[in-house]
């Protein structure tokens, strides 16, 4: 099953991702403090299915045996995140000396495999106590996420290859502004001053970075859609150009532009914290966007079906092929770009153990294809994670939808590699390999 046609270069990183809440459990051990996401599943009809991520995969617990399969993809980088709770409890002053451990054993366990840590600092759960002083809405949550991210980087500097400030601002700016539970925010809230203080909070932690003098690359990771008008009258194509202000370009301008787009005509300045040069770009995709005028949406614009196009369970449209043309406008748009990795991209398919894994396989297939044609494009674009190492909890979708190229049993926590998983490790076996008998890369 391994593609032919896909050549990518040597030294391309071929990795998996995984998010702290959603794999490691363990959600009150040894001095871990609570985050908002153990406050949100532990509230009454938190989680779909009454899900928590009390143990999750027990990762936390199950660290060698994780490893090992981590290991045995054969992948060069595993991108994983820290729980700022786990290491920092309160979210400022002391540390949590079993929490700094956990990722200590982690990363050094990837490194003896060889594989290249890529750790993540936030991937949505910071501690409750933060919350409850404003969350980011308030601005010293973004000086305490710079002194933490100088603790991470005090324990790991030497040691891992990538750091990623934050995951997704976006998902996290609108969790809050529509209200979803992925984040206790009601409608309303300021989401222009909280995009202010995410960034702000990256833009400071990769000075703190820098000045820690850690090894690695820094860079922040992305979620883009793509965005494509409904029908090509007026309305539709100002839906399109809105949709891709409030989200495409919202993040993207002020770290490569240096200023936020005009969002609801009111420009804001980044300055020069903010757009602190990095060293890649992490891109996180797993759909486009088709969009169409509507005035009962927040910003008079809605997402509408891909007509003819097959939706996944979490509704998004099974759209694969469209993922060159998300990198073909970034390239456009930003000719200024530092290198790309492609921080996460899966699908969410149902339960299914024993079953072929086609779909996925199929998916991720197209994707890398329209990967290795940018590259050949002359994009640079170094790295690719697949969302994700294993089956894990969906955040407020609960267990259902199952991303992983190893499939979990969350009654015994019994871990099969998926037919997804045998393909993905030939593949990469196949790109290494054309490495090690000095293939050339360009067809
Ligand atoms: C992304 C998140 C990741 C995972 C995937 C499916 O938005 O970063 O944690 O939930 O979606």
């Amino acid at each position: 099953m391994v593609d032919e046609d896909l050549i990518f270069p040597p030294e391309f990183c071929w990795g998996v991702a995984t998010a702290a809440y959603q794999i490691e459990g363990a959600w009150d051990a040894d001095g871990k403090g609570p985050s908002i996401w153990d406050t949100l599943a532990h509230r009454p009809g938190g989680f779909a299915g009454g899900a928590t991520g009390d143990v999750a995969c027990d990762h936390y617990h199950r660290l060698a045996e994780d490893l090992d399969l981590i290991g045995g993809l054969g992948v060069t980088s595993y991108r994983f995140s820290v729980s700022w709770p786990r290491v920092q409890p309160g979210g400022r002053g002391p540390w949590n000396p079993h929490g700094l451990e956990f990722y200590e054993r982690l990363v050094d366990g990837l490194l003896l495999r060889g594989i290249q840590p890529t750790l993540t600092l936030y991937h949505w759960d910071h501690p409750q106590s933060l919350e409850d002083s404003g969350g980011w809405l308030s601005r010293d949550i973004a000086e305490r996420f710079a002194d933490y991210a100088e603790g991470v980087a005090d324990r790991l500097g030497d040691r891992v290859a990538r750091w990623i400030t934050l995951n997704e601002p976006l998902s996290v700016l609108n969790a809050a502004m529509f209200g979803s539970s992925r984040v206790d925010g009601p409608l309303g809230r300021d989401g222009l001053q909280m995009a202010h203080n995410l960034m702000l909070a990256h833009g400071l932690a990769v000075r703190r970075l820098r000045s820690a003098g850690v090894r690695g690359e820094i860079g922040i990771a992305l979620n883009l859609s793509g965005m494509t008008p409904a029908g090509g009258g007026p309305a539709d194509l100002d839906a399109a150009r809105c949709a891709e202000v409030h989200e495409d370009r919202l993040f993207l301008d002020p770290l490569f532009h240096g200023h936020f787009p005009l969002v609801a005509g009111r420009p804001v300045v980044a300055g020069e914290i903010i757009d602190a040069p990095i060293d890649f770009l992490g891109v996180n995709w797993y759909a486009p966007a088709r969009v169409a005028a509507s005035p009962a949406g927040l910003f008079g614009y809605t997402r509408t079906d891909l007509p003819g196009v097959p939706v996944n369970m979490l509704g998004w449209p099974v759209a694969p092929e469209r993922f060159g043309a998300l990198l073909t406008w970034l390239r456009q748009n930003y000719p200024a770009l530092p290198p790309i990795h492609v921080t996460e991209n899966g699908i969410p398919l149902p339960d299914g153990v024993n079953a072929p894994d086609t779909e996925r396989i199929a998916y991720l297939s197209e994707c890398l294809g329209q990967l290795s044609r940018a590259i050949k494009d002359g994009m640079d674009i170094r790295g690719y994670h697949v969302w994700s190492l294993m089956d894990n909890l969906e955040w407020d979708h609960g267990y259902a939808p199952r991303f992983g190229l190893v499939h979990v049993d969350f009654d015994t926590l019994v871990r099969t590699p998926k037919a997804s998983y045998h393909w993905y490790r030939e593949m990469i076996a196949a790109q290494r390999g054309r490495r090690k008998a000095g293939r050339p890369w360009r067809a």
